[in-house]
């Protein structure tokens, strides 16, 4: 509760070998810039040995750390100087599947009477007219049939990602034992929990087709958040969580509603500590236009989904906060304004991070890094974006590249832009993946030698939350929106019986007026502009401002 976390993806954020791929000596090197900055909690994408079809989310070793990222050894050194410097480790925890290179799933699929069979999930073909139909009509997350036929017993295993990330059977004890220890072996060197990857799909629906349309169809109802999930949860936390008092936070994807993140989450539910939903993440046209020029927020959805969410969890349960993760557009492209580049990111982090819950900022946000100008194809390493690009049909290149562009999960993995050295400063190499070419103009080092930057403004929200005399109220205190029908000032309450903050953010492009007549102004405590023009209850909002007050309530 009392953290503010980073989220840190480690092929993309400072490669100290020189092989173009970021490493967990990077981080190492990194630690007292993160301190710096004032987080005191990091989560740490997979570094586990893998083949890296799904950047090391398909795991073929859980208690080995790839060669790409470093050794054991370098992983143990990260641990001992985070604690040293109080900052707290999560790691993600991968239990939905493995690689296909795992040792388990090659000894599965060698045979029906393996005794590795029923680690994973295993049907025989559908015959209809003389032809062979996968088991169902269910698709993938990364496109194409949620099944792929192995030649060597002729049946189908399931894997709802990419066709080389098989899914495990979460229905067998056996797995469940073994997932338990990989999860023990990592608590014992010393972290503090796990950020637990598509949790949410670890139960599945009888295997019948989905009506939801024709053709394969992605229905995330048939293996997203049913009961089942919640008795093995119980049994993880259990047997492993509860031993370590580990911090736990599932992504919970598949559209999970409030009632369904409250069972993972709340309070009194011996499962998870809080779960990360998606909602607020779309929440503009991005889908409907063709060009940047047109992408607009949906202020007022932003706002209501905000207080679903904060007013569902009060009392009962605990969120977190963040704008992105790797899977989704940077924050500048997405919600962000090129024209008030600074003014609307100094923004965006006070509209979110001061809110009850624990904030987790994603690599790179805290200087304002965007998308990047994909133009070509080749330019693409995510298997999604490249699966589905393939997917596409009756579209133009032009339009193929337009809808992979704005969604592809490459840009927030792009290297972190730590100076306007060739490369950015990630590596003396090409990287992996490019680099953003407005590198030269965003970068830590100019950031770091500006006290006005984006990321001094991220410095002061964090300080705020965290060591100032309002702590206990922006921590604990209540949340309530006001004003919820107003399309360009998000602005809520944090009040405790000690304070009353008002936080006031304007997602307009023009100045307005705003009238607070129910309220008597104390103090600024914190503004994205140099001054603030007050006139009794009046305040000028300009573009894109955001301004904390400490206020009495007239009551
Ligand atoms: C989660 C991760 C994503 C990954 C997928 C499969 O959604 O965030 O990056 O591809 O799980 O592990
Ligand atoms: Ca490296």
């Amino acid at each position: 509760m009392e953290s503010v976390g980073y989220q840190i993806y480690p092929k993309s954020f400072l490669d100290t070998n020189n092989d173009g791929i970021g490493d967990l000596n990077g981080i190492y090197k990194k630690l007292p810039y993160l301190k710096e900055l004032g987080i005191n909690l990091i989560w740490i994408c997979p570094f586990y040995d893998s083949p890296m079809d799904d950047n090391g989310y398909d795991v073929r070793n859980f208690f080995e750390v790839s060669k790409d990222f470093g050794t054991i050894d370098d992983f143990k050194r990260v641990v001992k100087r985070a604690k040293e410097l109080n900052i707290r480790i999560i790691l993600d925890f991968v239990l939905n599947h493995t690689s296909d290179e795992h040792p388990w799933f090659i000894e599965s699929r060698t045979s029906k009477t393996n005794d590795k069979r029923d680690y994973y999930i295993w049907e025989k073909g559908k015959i209809k007219d003389g032809i062979e139909y996968p088991p169902t009509n269910w698709g993938s997350f990364f496109g194409g049939s949620a099944w792929q036929k192995d030649e060597q017993t002729n049946m189908y295993y399931m894997k709802i990602f990419s066709n080389k990330m098989p899914d495990l059977n979460w229905a067998n004890p056996t797995v469940r034992k073994e997932m338990i220890n990989v999860g023990k072996w990592w608590l014992e060197l010393g972290i503090d929990g796990f950020r637990i990857d598509a949790v949410s799909h670890l139960d599945r629906a009888p295997f019948e087709d989905s009506k939801l349309g024709e053709g394969i169809v992605l229905d995330w109802h048939k293996f997203s958040n049913l009961p089942k999930v919640h008795t093995y949860l119980k049994e993880l936390n259990k047997e492993l969580f509860s031993k370590y008092d580990a911090l736990t936070i599932g992504e919970v994807g598949g559209e999970a509603p409030i009632e369904s993140a409250l069972n993972y989450s709340a309070f009194d539910q011996d499962e998870l500590s809080m779960v990360f939903n998606f909602d607020h993440n779309w929440c503009n046209n991005l889908h409907e236009i063709n060009d940047y020029k047109d992408l607009k927020t949906d202020v007022l959805r932003l706002k209501q989904v905000f207080n679903k969410w904060q007013v569902a969890f009060k009392d009962k349960g605990w969120l977190p906060l963040n704008w992105l993760n790797h899977d989704q557009p940077r924050l500048m492209s997405h919600y962000g304004n090129m024209k008030y580049f600074n003014e609307s990111a100094k923004m965006l982090a006070t509209a979110l991070y001061l809110m009850r819950g624990t904030p987790f900022i994603y690599q790179g946000e805290e200087i304002g890094m965007t998308n990047y100008p994909f133009t070509k194809f080749s330019e693409y390493r995510d298997v999604s974006t490249i699966n589905q690009y393939h997917n596409l049909v009756n579209m133009t290149e032009e339009e193929k590249m337009w809808h992979s562009k704005k969604t592809s999960r490459d840009n927030p993995r792009t290297p972190i832009q730590w100076d306007s050295s060739k490369y950015a400063g990630f590596s003396n190499v090409k990287p992996w993946i490019n680099v953003n070419p407005n590198y030269v103009d965003i970068n830590v080092e100019s950031n770091l030698k500006d006290k006005d930057s984006i990321w001094y403004h991220y410095k002061k929200v964090i300080d705020l939350r965290l060591n100032s005399i309002y702590r206990e109220t922006i921590i604990y205190g209540g949340y309530n929106q006001i004003d919820l029908n107003n399309d360009k000032v998000y602005i809520y309450e944090r009040k405790d019986n000690n304070n009353c903050l008002l936080i006031i953010n304007s997602f307009a492009e023009e100045s307005i007026d705003y009238n607070l007549s129910n309220y008597k102004i104390k103090k600024v405590i914190l503004s994205n502009y140099k001054d603030s023009i007050i006139n009794n209850n009046n305040i000028k909002l300009r573009p894109f401002e955001s301004i904390v007050l400490e206020v009495i309530k007239n009551e």
